[in-house]
């Protein structure tokens, strides 16, 4: 993993609590991006949160919670939801699951839906905030909607602008892609979206394997085709056109010249942490449009194809 982990005074953590309680958002650090939190209780708190998104009500929130059994309280987690947390939990790996009979989130957080997409972050700060808030916050990327995700303090004040909310700045995210979701209340688990924690992976780990839900019925109702999208025009898997007014996104060690480097050494990892920053270096003056190299496609190539996939789909 790449990247610094700041650490916060207790003050801070006091007033983004003060803050939650009255049911407003605030921008808080995790792993994978920052989140626009709101106490997922009150829906007072939650609808802060898709007007200032300005996100369709009919996609649920991530709810975050600090232990397994705190998921356990709003969430029923089978064995086999067990085994992903036990061994995913803290960390960047969402589940789907169903709601518990007397599950206290609101309705709006989860789109009135019986399930809700639940997961327990690792980020040291959002822990913090987490067992000092003690309820549970729901938390979509600290983004208007269809915007690049952020990945530091900075995007977020560039997406929200004059409207920018409390931001508990804990440094840039270490992961830099959202988290996996995967769908655990069917037969077999799904993927519902990729990220740091691959297939792979789990079926190295627990021997599961999960179905690819990414073109499916089974869709997060939040995964549109367009969503990580910068301003300006974007080419992926291409070679540099010459122009240099277009900004060009390289990948591992190459002969080309590139404005950018997702990783000199060809590393996923870094090229996942550094994805969102240089969408978002590259939609700026002086370039008028983006191209991307090539990213290769096994472990979280999956996911970091499927952000570019997104960002370059020219519809909804
Ligand atoms: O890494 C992350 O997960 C970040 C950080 C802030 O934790 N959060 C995040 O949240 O990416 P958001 O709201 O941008 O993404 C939520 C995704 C959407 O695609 C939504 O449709 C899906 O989760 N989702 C939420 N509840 C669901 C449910 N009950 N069933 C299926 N998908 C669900
Ligand atoms: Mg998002």
């Amino acid at each position: 993993m790449v990247g610094k982990i700041t650490m916060v005074p207790s003050a801070i953590i006091d007033q983004a609590c003060a803050l939650l309680a009255q049911g407003q958002a605030v921008a808080i650090p995790t792993e994978t991006v920052y989140g626009l939190a709101a106490d997922a209780i009150q829906d007072r708190g939650v609808a802060a949160v898709y007007a200032l998104k300005n996100r369709p009500i009919f996609n649920p929130l991530i709810i975050h919670v600090p232990t397994l059994e705190a998921a356990a309280e709003v969430a029923v987690l089978t064995p086999q939801a067990l085994d992903f947390a036990h061994h995913f939990w803290p960390g960047p790996l969402t589940l789907v699951l169903k709601r518990t009979a007397h599950s206290s989130i609101s309705q709006l957080a989860s789109g009135g839906l019986e399930t809700v997409a639940i997961r327990v972050p690792a980020h040291p700060i959002m822990q913090t905030l987490m067992r000092a808030y003690q309820k549970p916050l729901a938390a979509p990327s600290a983004n208007r909607s269809n915007h690049i995700s952020p990945t530091t303090p900075d995007h977020v004040r560039a997406s929200f602008g004059d409207q920018t909310p409390f931001i508990v700045d804990g440094g840039p995210c270490v992961v830099g892609v959202e988290s996996t979701i995967i769908d655990m209340t069917g037969e077999v688990p799904t993927l519902l979206r990729p990220g740091f924690v691959t297939p792979e992976m789990i079926q190295e780990i627990l021997g599961v394997q999960v179905i690819n839900g990414l073109n499916g019925p089974l869709k997060a109702p939040g995964m549109m085709k367009r969503h990580y999208a910068p301003t300006r025009p974007l080419r992926i898997n291409a070679l540099p056109s010459g122009d240099t007014q277009e900004a060009y996104i390289g990948f591992g060690p190459t002969q080309m010249s590139c404005t950018f480097n997702l990783s000199f050494t060809g590393c996923l990892i870094e090229a996942a942490a550094r994805l969102f920053s240089m969408l978002h270096q590259a939609d700026r003056p002086p370039f008028t449009s983006i191209a991307v190299a090539p990213i290769p496609t096994d472990g979280l190539g999956l996911a970091i194809n499927d952000r570019l996939q997104r960002a370059a789909a020219m519809a909804l």
